[in-house]
């Protein structure tokens, strides 16, 4: 049975529950814009573990929109190292900028002006929105519509746009009028927080701890594993590559990815496509005048992007000398480690780039 109406009695436990249960973030207290936008940017692919690291150091490099509007690309990439999805970062530096020249360095605190920013979709400048600002607009993602859906019971396809547009006006009722409308960051943060906690992604809900469970459809009827109803997803392309760690004494070769395209612009280790042998490597990089003193097979390794899968064969090449020309860049291990961000695909092959440094 689906019915709407059960979401209109969630405020009130759900905000009690969050008083009580919520974890402790950076930036949750104080409450600035600035910091309230750069966590919903992070958070947006990331686990909040893995961010908050990233958060404080980001935040002392670049305490204002001012600053990461001024801030040089390299330095933008480096303090983004290993949190992926790299065009996150270009997209905040972009709006750092807009922000700057149109809002005087200010967020503007409008649902329509945040969403024009580049990387603010409807569900973060909904949470930026209702979190900095009070305002009621909804930060709709996909933890959000499976809390939703479980408690109303609806089979409504979560991947549908129209199904995202239902739930997001649902919700925005609610928060425009009490017990939500003068606490609306709470409410925003404490749905995204049974997301995290109660109402999991994988496996199953906690109800026994959930505020929604007297009248939860998920609960009463034991249906969680049924709910949401979501198109299947494609199977990721598996990608095979050779991997080379190109050393000329301290070193490495350096290739840099086109400006399009997964890893844009990043620099990265050189690879050949499919698997190769040493002997293949060693001509390929013979035909590229290069003088190779050995080639040594290294171990396997894989990187899941969202929809690519890359199954890699590591090799490390020794030269005798540097080429004299050369389609890849041979930096000095040193300012790899200190101003180039290479990407986390690549975490499996670090012993061999920082091993002996
Ligand atoms: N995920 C997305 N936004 C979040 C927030 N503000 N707090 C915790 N988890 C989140
Ligand atoms: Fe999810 Fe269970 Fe809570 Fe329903 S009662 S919202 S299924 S955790």
């Amino acid at each position: 049975m689906t019915n709407d109406q059960f979401l209109d009695r969630l405020p009130a436990p759900l905000l009690t529950w969050y008083q009580q249960e919520k974890r402790d973030l950076p930036w949750r207290d104080p409450i600035i814009p600035y910091h309230t936008w750069l966590s919903e940017i992070m958070l947006q692919q990331t686990r909040v573990d893995a961010v908050i690291e990233y958060y404080y150091r980001f935040l002392s490099a670049l305490p204002t929109i001012a600053d990461l509007a001024d801030a040089p690309e390299e330095q933008l990439l480096k303090l983004w190292e290993g949190l992926g999805y790299y065009n996150r970062v270009r997209n905040l530096q972009k709006a750092a900028k807009i922000v700057v020249s149109e809002y005087g360095g200010e967020l503007p605190a409008d649902h329509k002006k945040l969403q024009k920013l580049p990387g603010i979709g409807s569900y973060t400048a909904g949470a930026i929105g209702a979190i900095a600002f009070g305002l009621p607009t909804p930060a709709v993602d996909g933890n959000v519509l499976r809390v939703a859906t479980r408690i109303t019971g609806s089979t409504d396809n979560i991947s549908k746009t129209k199904t995202k547009a239902k739930y997001e006006a649902l919700l925005a009722d609610i928060m425009k009028k009490p017990p939500v409308s003068d606490c609306c960051g709470d409410f925003v943060q404490a749905l995204m927080e049974l997301g995290a906690l109660i109402c999991v992604p994988n496996g199953a809900p906690k109800c026994e701890l959930c505020p929604a469970k007297d009248f939860c459809t998920a609960y009463r009827e034991d249906c969680w594993d049924e709910l949401p109803v979501k198109d299947e997803k494609k199977p990721r392309r598996i990608e095979e590559k050779t991997v080379l760690i190109v050393r000329v004494n301290d070193q490495i070769a350096l290739h840099r990815r086109p400006a399009k395209g997964l890893l844009a612009g990043l620099w990265e280790l050189p690879s050949l496509p499919a698997y190769q042998t040493p002997d293949e490597v060693r001509t390929f990089c013979e035909q590229q005048g290069y003088s190779v003193e050995t080639v040594e097979p290294l171990g396997d390794a894989k990187h899941i992007f969202s929809h690519i899968e890359w199954k890699m064969k590591g090799m490390l090449v020794t030269l005798s000398a540097l080429p004299e020309k050369s389609s890849w860049r041979f930096v000095p291990i040193a300012e790899i480690i200190s101003d180039y961000a290479l990407p986390s695909a690549f975490d499996a092959f670090r012993p061999w780039i920082c091993g002996n440094l």
